[in-house]
């Protein structure tokens, strides 16, 4: 077993008490605690809360210090007071979800950004990392409107904005704006770099040997218990367990597997609207976490807590504790992406084989050839935490402190494939499984949708702890608007919900407009999915016209956007004249950008517009409501 120490009798009680009232002001916290540095982040998976730790832990490497923090539990008017503290800063790592929107944990600070014209921020020093992927229209916009907010309200730039594009290399993308910010920070503040760059722990290991095993969490996502004894309202915080009723495969043939789940919500008192998103948090699979298991040489049944060391945080352990290590690498930890490179940097001390330890750091570092060093071996070859310990034999860091490095395991978002009027009590998913060759012969699964395929029916252990997240995809108001949907493959999905919810409509003798669908696959007989609910529905006239690109069927590939321009004038009629409402659902990377050219050029060739007018066209229809997009990639 790895390095296993634990706290001094006087500082467990710390660790273990809840706090009893959060801190809300930041200023304080940074007071008492003597910090200077001060990271918010406004992050829905993650990724911006791991890098604001990273920043907030860089600190000491400069002789300041730093905390990270979620922007939700404090009080951000507190921002023009930051000057009180010596030395300060404030540094924003800013995610963009949605049409260019904040973060959940963002949206208060958002709004208060935007509502408060009169205030004074003349005192705050700041920079912003702005997280975003460039296949979206709005890049990075909530990074930009903050930096440029920030600036306008008189508060004082150190550091140029940083833009950070998850298409392309996130990561680099941060490393190569953090190594020129930390110098010039310390140019700012005239300090110089401690040089110290030696690894820091942020959370203490103990080991429990006999405590009673109620008090041991085993996957719950927020309170202990919360999966046996199930209470309202259900969450992010506290996901409802929802049973496993239809699993089955949609597809005919090829060596996919696309699956229509049902989740039973019945006694939830969770209600949802067509074109919601369901997030279902995943569990890792056993023989991964038993491998890393057995290359780490240690029973994975111990039972333990990592407590912060940092007693005033408000973060007191990276996952829910006591656990066992089995837990966390099973519920808690990611452990199938590849390994972000401070990960890398800050297990290169636990290599026995220097050049294994070189490279490592190596990969950490911004020079071109650690970059390459690092694109190639990790991202490239899609190497995950256990294949970098396999191919890196002389590597054995110890279990606990892999634990606190191993960023968290996130939920998966789904469009919801039914609509809750003619579902009230379920769920609909439709989903592809992720299977694919590395470049190293090892086949990676993709977490949720290999463990939702294996889900039996109705059975024990068929539950999956889920919850809802509002989306704004929403169909018209008014019924009798016509609606046209763009949804190929699994794109379908809020397009199942959409076509009930119509179907519905026009059965309680509502006036239902028309109703367009664009659906794509790649052979008729293979994946042409939900053709029998569809052609129903065509049949019914909820479905007023139904096109159906086959993208493999002939010698030229024909995809939606074909389908679209073929019917170039009807589509332009239902959207000039009679007010239709545009939707597209899927592939973010190039579907949504085809569909998008095809409107241009329909604009262009029907409706006589330039570009130009074309451009600005769909993006007053985008501004109105009236193309919305739930796309990812
Ligand atoms: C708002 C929203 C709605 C969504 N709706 C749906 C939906 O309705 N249906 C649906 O199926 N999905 C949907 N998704 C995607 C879904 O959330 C998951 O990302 C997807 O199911 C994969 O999850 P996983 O855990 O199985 O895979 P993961 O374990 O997360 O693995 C996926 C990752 O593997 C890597 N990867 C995948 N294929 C390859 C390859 N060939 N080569 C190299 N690397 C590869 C990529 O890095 C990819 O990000 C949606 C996503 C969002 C954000
Ligand atoms: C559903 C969804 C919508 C997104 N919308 C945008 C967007 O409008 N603009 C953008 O630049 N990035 C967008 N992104 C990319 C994220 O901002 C990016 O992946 C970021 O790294 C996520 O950070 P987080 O893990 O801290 O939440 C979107 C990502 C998803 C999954």
């Amino acid at each position: 077993m790895g390095c296993v120490f634990s706290l001094p009798e006087d500082k467990r009680d710390v660790a273990e008490r809840a706090p009893s009232t959060r801190e809300t002001s930041f200023i304080e916290k940074m007071k008492k605690t003597g910090k200077n540095i001060i990271v918010f982040y406004g992050s829905q998976t993650g990724t911006a809360e791991e890098f604001a730790n990273r920043l907030a832990k860089d600190a000491q490497r400069y002789g300041m210090k730093g905390m990270a923090a979620d922007p939700e539990e404090y009080s951000m008017g507190e921002l023009s007071r930051l000057s009180e503290i010596p030395n300060a800063l404030a540094i924003f790592c800013m995610a963009t979800y949605g049409e260019g929107d904040p973060t959940d944990n963002a949206q208060d600070f958002y709004d208060w950004l935007q509502e408060n014209d009169d205030e004074d921020l003349s005192g705050l020093n700041f920079t912003v990392f702005a997280l975003g992927n460039k296949t979206y229209e709005h890049y990075n916009a909530m990074g930009k409107y903050v930096d440029k907010r920030l600036e306008d309200l008189g508060a004082k730039r150190i550091f140029d904005l940083g833009l950070g594009d998850d298409d392309g290399n996130l990561e680099e993308d941060f490393i190569s704006w953090r190594e020129q910010f930390w110098p010039a920070v310390c140019e700012h503040f005239g300090v110089e770099a401690s040089g110290d760059e030696s690894s820091i722990r942020q959370y203490e290991l103990k080991v429990h040997t006999d405590l009673n095993m109620n008090k041991v969490y085993t996957g719950e996502i927020g309170r202990l218990k919360s999966f046996e004894v199930q209470k309202p309202p259900f969450d992010s915080k506290n996901p409802f367990l929802a049973t496993v009723t239809v699993n089955r495969r949609l597809n005919k043939g090829g060596d996919r597997h696309l699956m229509h789940l049902e989740l039973d919500i019945t006694g939830s008192k969770i209600r949802y609207e067509s074109g919601d998103h369901v997030a279902v948090f995943p569990t890792n699979d056993s023989a991964l976490v038993n491998k890393l298991g057995e290359v780490l040489g240690v029973d994975l049944d111990v039972v333990i807590s990592l407590n912060n060391l940092d007693e005033e945080s408000n973060k007191k352990h990276p996952f829910p504790c006591p656990t066992t290590y089995r837990t966390a690498l099973t519920h808690y930890l990611d452990i199938t992406n590849p390994p972000r490179t401070n990960v890398l940097y800050e297990l290169a001390q636990y290599a026995s084989d220097p050049k294994d330890q070189e490279n490592m750091r190596k990969m950490a570092s911004s020079s071109p050839e650690g970059k390459s060093l690092y694109q190639n071996w990790v991202l490239d070859a899609c190497r995950n935490i256990l294949a970098i310990l396999e191919d890196m034999p002389s590597l054995k860091p110890p279990i606990d402190h892999l634990c606190e490095l191993l960023p968290r395991l996130q939920a998966r978002y789904y469009s919801i494939a039914s609509s809750s009027k003619v579902h009230p009590n379920s769920i609909h998913i439709c989903a592809v499984v992720v299977e694919y060759q590395t470049k190293t012969g090892r086949v990676n699964k993709g977490v949720a949708t290999s463990w939702l395929k294996n889900k039996l029916v109705n059975g024990h252990k068929s539950t999956v702890p889920m919850y809802i997240r509002k989306s704004q995809f929403r169909l018209p108001f008014k019924a009798s608007n016509p609606v046209i949907m763009i949804g190929p493959g699994t794109g379908i999905a809020p397009f199942m919900g959409f076509i009930q919810e119509r179907g519905w409509l026009k059965q309680q003798g509502k006036e239902v407009g028309e109703t367009v669908m664009f659906f794509g696959c790649r052979h008729k007989n293979e994946d042409y999915i939900y053709q029998e609910e569809l052609e129903d529905a065509e049949k019914n006239k909820v479905l007023t016209q139904l096109n159906v690109a086959f993208s493999r069927d002939q010698e030229h590939k024909v995809y939606v956007q074909h389908h679209l321009k073929k019917s170039k004038e009807p589509i332009w009629k239902l959207i000039h004249s009679e007010n239709a409402h545009i939707y597209i659902c899927g592939d973010a990377r190039n579907m949504a950008k085809d569909v998008q050219l095809a409107f241009y050029e329909i604009a262009e060739e029907v409706g006589g517009m330039t570009r130009t007018q074309a451009t600005d066209y769909v993006k007053k229809l985008m501004t109105k409501g009236r193309y919305s997009q739930d796309v990812w990639s």
